[in-house]
């Protein structure tokens, strides 16, 4: 898979990056953590060098098993390996979660991931939302003094928007941004992508498959049970946005079948090929989903 330069820093990423947020299990229907660990040495079969997880997922879930099978695979040199911060909650049965990007939890954070990553180093570090009742330039300067540790790479952000983006700008070098994005689903193509391309950030888009809506495996009477996909969650799975969407998907199958391609793989070449688009985030959960994903 040709490697794409990440923006103005020195990381070459594919244009596919495999996302582990499943690998955490709930909010998803509950995975089987082999099946994970073979679903993200087949993505590095196949070339992926991209890996976004984040300490949420399943509560240290996904980090554990990203950095387990790194290690097991002998790989963490060639991965570029994104995680994130910002998110605090308690142990036990009531986890409380909560957002938390204040420079206390930044450093906190960062060390529990690298001993879950089983690495010293994190290549994209990310606040994961913006925290309303942190000052933005305390959490930069914080993701500063980390940068300047070496311990991670290069600072970015998910789910800021372009004004947001500004405000970090004025105390550490963001070079990275990962919003959400797809086929169905383009409101970045307003302000935030522009403002990536005039900043030359490096962009991780996500959600590349709606959560999995289009591959186009749902129906009207096939709806998925999992919490991630009911309209609480995610307002597209309301029932009729949801029943628009599936119509729409099945025009968008004869488009697909035309090029070969399942309506998956379609929009994931629809993806990548998007201006401002540097690499669409995929998730999956077994080799099976990666195979096909890759396979465009
Ligand atoms: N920064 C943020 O706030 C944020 C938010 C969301 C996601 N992300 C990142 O972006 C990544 C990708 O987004 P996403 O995981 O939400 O959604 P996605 O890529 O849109 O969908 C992934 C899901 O679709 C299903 N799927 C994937 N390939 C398939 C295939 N070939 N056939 C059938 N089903 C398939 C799987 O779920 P099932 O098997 O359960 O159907 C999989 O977990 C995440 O993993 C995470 O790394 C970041």
């Amino acid at each position: 898979m040709l490697k794409r330069k990440f923006g103005k820093t020195n990381l070459e990423v594919t244009p596919i990056g495999l996302g582990t947020w499943v690998f955490g299990g709930w909010p998803w229907n509950e995975i089987n953590e082999k099946e994970c660990e073979a679903a993200l040495e087949t993505a590095i079969g196949a070339g992926i060098n991209l890996i976004d997880t984040a300490p949420i997922y399943g509560f240290g879930r996904s980090e554990e098993i990203v950095g387990r099978t790194l290690r097991r695979l002998k790989v963490r040199e060639k991965i570029v390996l994104a995680t994130k911060q910002g998110f605090s909650w308690d142990d036990g049965k009531k986890r409380n979660v909560r957002k938390d990007c204040s420079k206390k939890a930044v450093f906190r954070e960062i060390d529990e991931s690298l001993k879950r990553l089983q690495t010293d180093w994190i290549d994209i570090y990310q606040i994961h939302w913006p925290d309303e009742n942190t000052p933005i330039g305390e959490t930069m300067e914080a993701m500063l003094k980390l940068k300047d540790q070496g311990k991670i790479k290069v600072i970015g952000v998910c789910n800021y928007n372009a004004e947001q983006m500004k405000e970090c700008l004025k105390y550490a070098p963001l070079e990275s941004s990962q919003p959400p994005y797809n086929y169905f689903q383009r409101d970045i193509e307003k302000e935030i992508l522009p403002f990536c391309i005039e900043h030359k950030f490096g962009t991780l888009t996500y959600g590349t498959l709606c959560k999995g809506l289009l591959t186009g495996k749902f129906g009207i009477d096939k709806k998925p049970n999992d919490p991630v996909r009911q309209q609480t969650w995610d307002p597209i799975f309301e029932t009729k946005r949801y029943e628009e969407c599936l119509a729409e998907i099945e025009k968008l199958k004869k488009q697909a079948a035309e090029e070969n391609l399942t309506v998956g793989q379609w929009v994931i070449r629809w993806a990548i090929n998007q201006p401002g688009v540097t690499c669409a985030l995929v998730g999956a959960r077994n080799p099976k989903q990666v195979k096909e994903n890759t396979t465009i």
